[in-house]
């Protein structure tokens, strides 16, 4: 039957996974499905700071140039992720005094936007910005720039690319809760400023079995709002040893997340978090846990591709 990429595409949206420069170039299977199943891929690790400019004026855009033309090779949409973060970034930022912490983020947006502008065409500007109460993070940005660091980078990131859409992301805000409400009402203030913000992302770092209930109803309040919305790291791990009935449960989850994205006509696409089980954040960060992609560790689709693909073909 058809690749995801094609049902998608049907409808004007996008199915995307996030890539991993390795496997792209020692698994000829991997790069044989993102290019098949998906018409959007995520930059994985390597446009993070810590990957682009590890010391001050060492550029690293090695691995990011291969994915970018990887994806115009096979018409993919690329999502660049991400420019100010509070992790993977290096020492030497989080140390800067405010009067260079700032110029570090302008010369840092100007040159990793600047360098694919028109190539990248959804960028995660601001990732995780909230504490779980909806307080905004007390990180180095916040500390050294004061709360307009946000409106600053969507600023800036228009300005080194005024085409590209500008997001901001975060976990934990895919249902209406304390922290989706906080982030609800930034972005009501930053479009009331004018700041230069297009989209929403929520991660989607899901639990089997625990999508949560106001999935869609909080899709459609930021989308009312007049912004895109995106899953962009979706993901939905379980214990380990995995059951046949688990997996039908994953499948299950994938569909509901699939079906309340396309409930909404600007819930533009979906991202997994990598594709397969055999290339996954998750048995790193959470011992015991696994199985959270719709490949396996060996590239069979699980029960949970077949419910992504036949959610995005019901449609
Ligand atoms: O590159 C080093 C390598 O040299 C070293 O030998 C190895 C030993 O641990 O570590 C390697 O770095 C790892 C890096 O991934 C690259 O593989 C880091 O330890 C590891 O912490 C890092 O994890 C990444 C994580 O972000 C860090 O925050 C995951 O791969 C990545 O999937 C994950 O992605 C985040 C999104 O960016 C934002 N949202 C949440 C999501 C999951 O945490």
């Amino acid at each position: 039957s058809a690749p995801l990429r094609a049902h998608a595409a049907a409808i004007d949206r996008y199915i995307g996974t996030s890539i991993d420069p390795d496997p792209l170039a020692d698994e000829p299977i991997y790069g044989t499905i993102v290019a098949r199943e998906f018409n959007s891929i995520t930059t994985g690790n390597t446009l993070k700071w810590d990957w682009t400019q590890p010391s001050p004026g060492q550029w690293n855009f090695g691995a990011a140039d291969t994915f970018v033309d990887f994806a115009e090779q096979h018409d993919q949409l690329v999502r660049g992720h991400t420019l100010v973060w509070h992790n993977q970034t290096p020492g030497w930022v989080q140390d800067l005094p405010s009067a260079q912490l700032r110029a570090a983020m302008e010369s840092h947006i100007d040159a990793v936007v600047g360098r694919y502008e028109g190539r990248i065409g959804h960028w995660d500007v601001v990732n995780e910005p909230f504490e779980e109460d909806g307080s905004l993070r007390d990180s180095f940005w916040r500390e050294g720039l004061g709360d307009g660091y946000i409106a600053e980078a969507f600023q800036l990131a228009r300005q080194a690319d005024p085409n590209a859409e500008l997001y901001l992301n975060d976990y934990n805000v895919e249902g209406i809760n304390a922290k989706s409400d906080a982030m609800y009402e930034l972005v009501a203030d930053l479009l009331a400023q004018g700041v230069p913000i297009d989209g929403v992302g929520l991660q989607g770092h899901l639990i089997l079995g625990q999508v949560p209930s106001t999935l869609q109803q909080n899709i459609a309040r930021f989308a009312a709002l007049g912004v895109d919305v995106a899953i962009t790291e979706l993901d939905i791990r379980m214990q380990l040893p995995v059951t046949p009935g688990q997996l039908e449960q994953q499948a299950r989850d994938y569909a509901e997340v699939v079906d309340a994205c396309l409930a909404v006509e600007r819930c533009v696409g979906l991202t997994v978090w990598s594709f397969t089980d055999r290339h996954s954040w998750i048995p790193e960060f959470f011992p015991g846990e696994g199985a959270a992609l719709p490949w396996d560790e060996e590239y069979e689709p699980k029960p949970a591709y077949h419910a992504i693909h036949d959610a995005l073909a019901a449609h």
